[in-house]
């Protein structure tokens, strides 16, 4: 049966110039190298330098992405940004990047589910595509987290970091098989219950301020293995897959405990798994495009991979996206 399929046409990132080490932090607060590295998994993380925007880095993701998708900027007719650490409050960090991309048709908005945002993004963009309403979608995951972390919290300073990820999205026509590319299943999930275990104590709406960011990492730990073990296994159940049948897992990057846990659960062997996190830290929407980004330059996609996305993060938000590359 004639279908129209989300197909990934191009994947980018960005990570800023400077490099902050897990030594350069323990100069800052009191910490080690050997603590983050144990806990985490993280060696280093990117740091936006002083003026340069969420923006800018999303803008020199996308660029990438759009060049190696084949596709003109001005042919994309919806552009969604996954932030959390937009430009402004408002207008949207999407429309900042649809003007430095020189178009001025179609949407362009942004999607704040923080750490989930690339995959609710990938979700969103999916759904537009499929049903007629856009042909060719810009998702990105852009975040200068460095500017909402309170550099005197050991306890979260240390893990997170700036990046930028891109893909574009075209709607294709398909016959909708199994071994057809593009989207298979997204599955996006919420719940605000557990909105105090890790959020912004600031906001326009409440204090005018920004804020800085505050974790109950024990609890968001415990969540997190349980959440995306959960929406993974629902993903496998609706769409016939095993989890041995995924060739490529391309994870959010918050913990390498995390990522540890949850493939041993599902039995998908590691070397399946992609992990960047001691590269670059946590950078929330970003993370997700970032290994993306990784795993298409180090030759490690191949048409026809049956490649799997998840991510969980504040909200609780969180969600998987299974696709055929
Ligand atoms: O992307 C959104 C989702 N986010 C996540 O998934 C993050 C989930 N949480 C985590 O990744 C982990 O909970 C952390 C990496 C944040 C923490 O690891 P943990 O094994 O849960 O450590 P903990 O919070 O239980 O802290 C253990 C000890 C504490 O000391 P006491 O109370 O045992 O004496 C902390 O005070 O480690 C101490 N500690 C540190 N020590 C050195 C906390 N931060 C640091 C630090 N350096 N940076």
């Amino acid at each position: 049966m004639a279908v129209i399929r989300s197909v990934i046409q191009g994947v980018g990132a960005y990570l800023p110039e400077q490099v902050m080490t897990n030594a350069d932090i323990a100069k800052i607060v009191d910490t080690s190298d050997e603590w983050i590295v144990a806990r985490s998994g993280i060696e280093q993380r990117h740091i936006a330098a002083e003026g340069e925007k969420t923006s800018d880095l999303a803008l020199a993701a996308a660029h990438k992405a759009l060049v190696r998708s084949g596709i003109d900027p001005t042919d994309i007719d919806l552009i969604i940004c996954a932030t959390a650490t937009p430009d402004r409050t408002f207008p949207s960090t999407a429309v900042a990047v649809q003007a430095g991309l020189g178009i001025s048709s179609g949407a362009a908005f942004d999607i704040q589910a923080v750490c989930s945002g690339f995959v609710y993004g990938v979700a969103t963009a999916d759904n537009f595509l499929r049903s007629g309403a856009a042909k060719r979608a810009l998702v990105i995951g852009a975040e200068t987290f460095s500017r909402i972390l309170d550099w005197e919290d050991r306890s979260t300073c240390v893990l997170f970091g700036d990046g930028a990820g891109a893909v574009v999205m075209e709607a294709q026509p398909s016959h909708g098989g199994r071994d057809d590319r593009g989207i298979l299943s997204t599955l996006i999930r919420s719940d605000g219950r557990y909105q105090d275990l890790l959020y912004v104590d600031g906001g326009p709406g409440s204090t005018k301020t920004v804020g800085y960011l505050r974790m109950n990492g024990r609890e968001v730990f415990r969540h997190a293995v349980q959440k995306i073990t959960g929406v993974i296994e629902e993903t496998l159940v609706s769409t016939g897959y095993a989890a041995d049948e995924i060739d490529l897992f391309v994870p959010h990057q918050a913990n390498k405990r995390i990522l540890d846990g949850v493939a041993k659960k599902l039995g998908v062997p590691i070397e399946r798994v992609v992990m960047t996190i001691s590269k670059h830290g946590n950078t929330s929407a970003a993370s997700i495009p970032l290994a993306l980004n990784h795993a298409f330059e180090e030759h490690r996609l191949s048409e026809g991979n049956l490649v799997l996305l998840e991510a969980m993060g504040g909200g609780f938000t969180w969600g998987a996206a299974l696709l055929r590359w």
